[in-house]
């Protein structure tokens, strides 16, 4: 390099003005005015327009003439006041006349643009991600991500947390995931499995005396992927011994706080709003809630109990439930076409249908009016709290799907109505939910949070003769409908997880190869500890204001676990595969064994 970088792109300003300066970047675009030339040069700290005219050597315009996008050059000049200003570029005031010019190296034309709002599939920007990463919206989102990570860090370091790091090729932690497995290859026949979380190390660290862990740590869990799953991802894992679920609460709002007022200047007022499970599910239909917007769940049971709808009245008959939304103040926004919409919306959660109630200054209009008398309809207009210009919507069906469907439409609503605003910021505690729940197709009790979450005490000894009911020391953290983290205060004595297991469904023998390990740790004295787990990417996705974690992830999977950039995963070789004692079954590897088998005969 023949010119040396003396300072970034985005850092001047008009107080620059008159300044010599070396500036290396990429070659955002050249508009070629003759016997003029402007670049925008491009580093990671912005954009700023360069000119090339008559004063640079006759060598250097000629090499200024051949730039293209993407080029990596060095420009050394002097800093002017701009003739005609930028009001969309941040250095918009001023640019650099060029004197010099160095290009370091040539590009060739990029297969996308290095554009923010570049519309291309998202394969094509995976395929060619380090080209995606230049992108300033990009970048930012790292930054951000960077930001996160640092702030927590070091207000966990300040607050006298130690960072352990736990095994990568490890046994199983179930989180409720399938486990990423690693064949041993000398240990023929045995695996690892990446952790689903570092859950029972950190447990393990308490036992051991470290008191307080954190670890901002990659987890892997082979699940259907959706916007805000990845197979591997990143928690920011917390462990604390000696505390209570207030204890933990209280440090968590303190590094919220941290994080917002360092990461994104806002002020988030503390305490945080606490709900329980129960209340979640009876107001918002879900356990996240998104709590920017109101459309809360009515609940119209009692009164349309003995309604002619038969629809409503048979729900409630089979123990199932009667809810509504009141979508207040907007009903002129939705036409019985729209309405058709949402109700083929909430078919995707299992509800039959969406019955309706319009009300206007000219009256109520609805599908389902024939069917109520008139104090019946003015009872339903009374609980709905309904009024002029108002749409109330029913569901009518088991308590689950009801909450299930009208949970989800609530969102809906609020997305065509443009109530989601990414500027707000809502955070909820959910606390006391179900230790366990029924899984259908295992056709037994699985744990809701994990299998090591202490039960609230006066549960305990429902455990066993109604496992349903008992509400477990479990919390989450939910930022506008996405749960951010969650965590909770984990059994200690090896009693009470022997006894959690049983309701399981666990095997003695299981438990012993499964968590022996555990079981024996808890003997020796294992002090009483709780922790929670953030998904970093999902914290700084909201931070970013991004619907999508792929998007403050640098290197992330498609939908189908694939990477598009490396070709990830791919066959393996038939003689690692060998080394490994592995026979596949299908694909590539399959091809040989069969084409082996037959060379045998
Ligand atoms: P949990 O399973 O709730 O708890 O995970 C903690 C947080 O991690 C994030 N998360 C994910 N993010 C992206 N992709 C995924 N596939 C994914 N899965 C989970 C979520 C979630 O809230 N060991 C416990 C924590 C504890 O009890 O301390 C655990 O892992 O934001
Ligand atoms: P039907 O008599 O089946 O035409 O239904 C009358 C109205 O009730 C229609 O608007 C349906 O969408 C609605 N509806 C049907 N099933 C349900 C249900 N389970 N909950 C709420 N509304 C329903």
């Amino acid at each position: 390099m023949r010119l040396k970088r003396t300072c970034m792109c985005g850092t001047l300003s008009k107080k620059n003005i008159g300044d010599e300066v070396m500036l290396s970047g990429w070659v955002q675009r050249r508009r070629d005015l003759g016997g003029l030339i402007f670049v925008d040069l491009r580093d990671i700290t912005g954009i700023i327009q360069i000119v090339f005219d008559n004063n640079i050597s006759q060598t250097a315009f000629k090499d200024a003439e051949q730039l293209g996008s993407e080029y990596v050059i060095t420009v050394k000049g002097k800093v002017y006041e701009r003739q005609s200003i930028n009001p969309n570029m941040p250095t918009g005031q001023i640019e650099v006349f060029a004197e010099d010019m160095e290009i370091l190296n040539q590009s060739e034309t990029p297969p996308i643009y290095i554009k923010d709002d570049d519309d291309v599939s998202e394969n094509l920007r995976l395929k060619y991600r380090y080209l995606d990463l230049r992108k300033p919206a990009m970048q930012g989102n790292l930054i951000l991500r960077h930001k996160t990570a640092q702030v927590t860090r070091n207000f966990l370091s300040g607050e006298g947390f130690l960072e352990v790091e736990t095994p990568m090729l490890t046994k199983t932690t179930p989180e409720g995931a399938r486990d990423y497995l690693v064949p041993s290859r000398v240990n023929p026949g045995k695996f690892y499995a990446l952790p689903q979380s570092p859950q029972l190390f950190k447990q393990l660290l308490m036992v051991s005396g470290m008191e307080k862990y954190f670890q901002i740590v990659r987890c892997f869990r082979d699940e259907d992927l959706r916007a805000d799953r990845q197979p591997e991802f990143t928690q920011i894992d917390c462990e604390m011994s000696f505390v209570d679920i207030d204890d933990i609460i209280e440090i968590n709002e303190r590094l919220l706080q941290k994080i917002f007022k360092e990461v994104l200047n806002i002020d988030i007022p503390l305490p945080i709003d606490r709900i329980t499970y129960k209340e979640a599910m009876e107001r918002f239909g879900s356990d996240k809630p998104d709590t920017r917007f109101g459309f809360e769940l009515i609940d119209v049971g009692e009164t349309v109990k003995n309604c002619g709808f038969r629809i409503f009245t048979s729900a409630i008959e089979n123990g199932g439930a009667v809810k509504a939304i009141n979508v207040k103040g907007y009903g002129d926004q939705f036409s019985r076409k729209d309405i058709t919409k949402l109700e083929d919306y909430i078919k995707d959660y299992r509800a039959k249908g969406l019955a309706w109630i319009k009300i206007t200054e000219q009256g109520v209009t609805s599908p389902i009016a024939k069917f109520f008398t008139e104090e019946e309809m003015e009872a339903i207009l009374k609980v709905t709290h309904a009024a002029s210009g108002d749409l109330i919507l029913f569901v009518a069906d088991k308590t689950q799907v009801v909450y299930d469907s009208l949970g989800h439409l609530r969102i809906e609503i609020a997305k065509r109505l443009n109530l989601l605003n990414k500027d707000e910021f809502k955070l909820i505690w959910v606390t006391e939910f179900p230790l366990f729940e029924y899984d259908d197709e295992e056709g037994r009790y699985v744990a809701k949070h994990h299998p090591f979450t202490s039960p609230v005490d006066e549960d305990i000894e429902i455990m066993e003769s109604d496992p349903e009911k008992v509400r477990a020391k479990a919390y989450d953290i939910v930022l506008n409908g996405y749960e951010i983290g969650g965590g909770s205060i984990r059994i200690h004595t090896p009693e009470l997880q022997q006894k959690m297991f049983k309701v399981l469904g666990f095997g003695e023998e299981e438990v012993r190869e499964k968590f022996g390990f555990l079981l024996d740790a808890f003997k020796y004295g294992t002090p009483p500890h709780g922790g929670i787990a953030y998904g970093l990417d999902r914290l700084v996705m909201i931070l970013a204001k991004e619907d999508n974690i792929r998007q403050v992830i640098a290197f992330p999977k498609t939908q189908n676990a694939t990477c598009p950039l490396t070709d990830a995963p791919t066959f393996a070789d038939k003689k690692q595969l060998d080394e490994l004692n592995i026979t596949v079954t299908s694909g590539r590897g399959a091809e040989t064994v069969a084409h082996s088998k037959g060379n045998e005969k």
